[in-house]
């Protein structure tokens, strides 16, 4: 392989890596604030990758667990755990909700089950709205 063909194999190899990240939305750290008890507060006003009923991000940590926080409508909201209920791994975002990279389990932007092996959905997280806030957990 010539030097070229090699940094033409990067350059494509890191454009790659590059859309990958930016395909997966992430709170930003300002619109997520802890409160007592080890839940969240989450600024959807602050956060465009909220925008889009439909839409779904990782918002951080809630007593221990990592959750996914998805708009339902203008102003609905559904959270959960994206601790796989298989064997506990971390789910990631997918291009039509959630994925875990362990064993290929698949669930939509709302946390429900497409694909096993897992045999229920990612577990709902008590949210409650608060202006533009919605408060989980
Ligand atoms: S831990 Fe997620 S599919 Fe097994």
């Amino acid at each position: 392989m010539s030097s070229v063909s090699r940094r033409e194999v990067l350059a494509g190899v890191c454009g790659i890596a590059a859309l990958s990240v930016a395909g997966i939305p992430e709170a930003s750290a300002s619109a997520v604030k802890k409160l007592s008890g080890g839940r969240l507060s989450v600024n959807v006003g602050a956060l465009p990758a909220l925008k889009e009923v439909g839409s779904s991000v990782r918002v951080g940590s809630v007593k221990g667990q990592q959750v996914g926080l998805t708009r339902t409508g203008p102003s609905t909201f559904i959270a959960f755990s994206l601790a796989c209920p298989h064997q506990g791994v971390t789910v990631s975002r997918s291009d039509t909700g959630w994925k875990c990279n362990a064993h290929g389990s698949e669930f939509d932007a709302l946390g429900e089950l497409t694909l096993g092996p897992a045999t229920t959905r990612l577990p709902q997280i008590k949210t409650r709205v608060s202006g533009s806030n919605v408060i989980i957990g």
